[in-house]
């Protein structure tokens, strides 16, 4: 008999030891244990910031929930310069939606954002920005705010974005600032084709990024590239419609840190206003964009393939016509082929007082309406190797 009790005894003992371990080694905060209603009616920003400070002053991994159902957010900042926790996952079954009515955030700059946070994972979920009336205000010509960005990292490192889905943000739907290493994987991103500035996923002042597997679909850049970008890796993403994949625009600012070590590799684009594009404004800068490849990509009916425009200047205002200051080189097309909208499919535009050097097009084929297309270049210099069509202009 008491031979059975210590057995039963031990055995609690290890069975609580066990299940305490499981607990204190990833805990989980469910939202809804903080308030959060999946009605998508109520408010639930403090019961994801109740949950977010929770999870954050553990001391263990741990694990954010958010159950199936529609949670409105009105905005979430969370930040992480105090968190004791080292690993933080938000596991995301259900959607999140930005209030309908623009006036209520249209002017806040972020909507949901991470700032200064460190080994945060975001696993699945929906973010809805619900953008539509403010487009349509955009688009009628009223005065209407400017919108806020869907989901922000700001100054953060090792981050990982695995499955999610982002649409209809009123701006950018994902930017990345000022970060390093940040993974994005199997992301979806959806706007219509015109909705303004609904740039996809925006990367600036951050190295060390990778996005992967995704899908991009918007009204402006399916992935945009700001200054100060470097080791950037871009594999396997299907983008259109919206303007392709711009690095820039840049040189801006006078001072403005430069974009190296991109690599743009299995793209395709369908029906984009541009492929690969590199953009500046025709104004002094000490900028630079170099170390560049683009490699394996297809362009489908795309209006600018290629394309180099240094002499970036909406409505020809605040550009005083002097030229721009970036300075473009070793830029690397490999194995770009399809199908082009317009005659030029490459069009390398460069700036009179920094001309593009190191450009190099090995194994490009596109055509425009079953012909070659026609290439274009104003100081460019660089070589081409391999199967030409467009012939090439260096
Ligand atoms: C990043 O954090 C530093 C302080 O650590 C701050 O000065 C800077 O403004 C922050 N940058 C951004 C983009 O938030
Ligand atoms: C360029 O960036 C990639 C990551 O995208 C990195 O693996 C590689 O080491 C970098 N190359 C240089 C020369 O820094
Ligand atoms: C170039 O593209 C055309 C049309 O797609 C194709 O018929 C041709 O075989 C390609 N040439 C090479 C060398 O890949």
């Amino acid at each position: 008999m008491s031979f059975l009790v210590k057995n039963l005894t031990l055995l609690f003992t290890i069975f609580f030891l066990f299940f305490n371990y499981s607990i204190t080694t990833n805990a989980i905060y469910n939202v809804k244990n903080y308030g959060a209603k999946s009605n998508g009616k109520s408010d639930s920003s403090k019961a994801f910031v109740s949950a977010w400070v929770a999870a954050c002053a553990s001391t263990s991994p741990a694990t954010i929930y958010v159950p199936k159902g529609s949670y409105l957010l009105k905005s979430a900042y969370f930040h992480g310069e105090t968190c004791k926790s080292k690993a933080i996952t938000l596991r995301i079954d259900g959607t999140i939606l930005a209030p309908s009515n623009y006036n209520v955030i249209g002017n806040d700059e972020n909507w949901i954002k991470f700032e200064r946070v460190s080994g945060v994972s975001i696993y699945g979920g929906t973010l809805d920005g619900q953008g539509a009336s403010l487009w349509a205000c955009k688009t009628s010509g009223n005065n209407c705010p400017q919108g806020t960005m869907g989901l922000t990292f700001s100054n953060s490192s090792n981050i990982e974005i695995s499955g999610l889905t982002s649409k209809n943000s009123q701006l950018f739907h994902i930017l990345v600032d000022s970060c390093d290493n940040v993974k994005l994987q199997g992301v979806k991103v959806s706007a219509p084709g015109n909705s303004p500035n609904t740039d996809g996923i925006h990367v600036q002042y951050s190295s060390r990024v990778t996005i992967m597997n995704s899908r991009i679909g918007t009204g402006d850049d399916c992935i945009s590239i700001g200054p100060g970008t470097s080791h950037l890796w871009i594999q396997n993403i299907a983008c259109g419609p919206g303007h392709g994949i711009s690095i820039g625009s840049l040189g801006w600012d006078v001072e403005e840190p430069g974009v190296q070590n991109v690599t743009v590799k299995t793209v395709t684009f369908t029906g984009t206003k541009n492929g690969l594009r590199v953009k500046t404004w025709a104004r002094s800068s000490n900028g630079f964009v170099k170390n560049i490849l683009f490699q394996h990509i297809v362009m489908s009916d795309v209006q600018n393939p290629i394309i180099i425009d240094q002499n970036y200047c909406p409505n020809n205002e605040n550009c005083p016509h002097q030229g721009s200051g970036v300075k473009i080189s070793d830029i690397k097309y490999q194995d770009i082929r399809g199908t082009s909208a317009t005659e030029v499919a490459v069009k390398f535009d460069c700036s009179k007082k920094y001309p593009c050097s190191g450009i190099s097009l090995e194994d490009v084929n596109l055509s425009y309406k079953e012909q070659p297309a026609d290439a274009s270049c104003v100081n460019a210099g660089g070589r081409a190797s391999g199967f030409e069509k467009p012939n090439s202009c260096l």
